[in-house]
């Protein structure tokens, strides 16, 4: 399954669209009922609205009717020197999206690790801090 997950990511990663920093990521959701969404990093000369692959490929499953409970695993490779973790704003935009003990699989086709969300944001500001009486 990880394997697989991590071929179709990728497959998005070269559907990146990176020409300012020449810096190549794809990402890949899996759904409890199999379904995969992809999803490249799509960069703009404005770079402040440039699209991360994993939020690409998170935004794509829930645009799709998909939610947090149904989420299975995701995938981030990169082709870059380390691996790819993801920035800060995709930890945030993770934590409300996917499950805090879903895996997470990351490579650049050299190194491979397994984390979860719960591991890379620690301390969320989540649903719980904004919602009140
Ligand atoms: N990038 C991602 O797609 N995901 C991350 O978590 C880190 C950064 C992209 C954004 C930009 O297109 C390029 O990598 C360099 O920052």
């Amino acid at each position: 399954m990880k394997k697989q997950l991590l071929d179709k990511a990728f497959v998005a990663m070269n559907n990146a669209y990176a020409i300012y920093s020449n810096y190549h990521v794809g990402s890949c959701v899996l759904l409890k009922d199999g379904t995969t969404f992809l999803g490249a990093n799509i960069e703009n000369a404005s770079f402040g609205a440039t699209n991360c692959a994993e939020r690409s490929a998170i935004y794509s499953a829930y645009s799709n009717g998909y939610r947090k409970e149904d989420i299975q695993a995701l995938a981030i490779v990169s082709d870059g020197y380390r691996i790819a973790a993801p920035c800060g704003i995709c930890r945030q935009v993770l934590s409300e999206l996917i499950g805090q003990d879903t895996p997470i699989y990351l490579s650049n086709g050299k190194e491979e690790l397994e984390t979860t969300i719960a591991e890379l944001l620690p301390m969320q500001f989540n649903e719980g801090d904004v919602k009140h009486d």
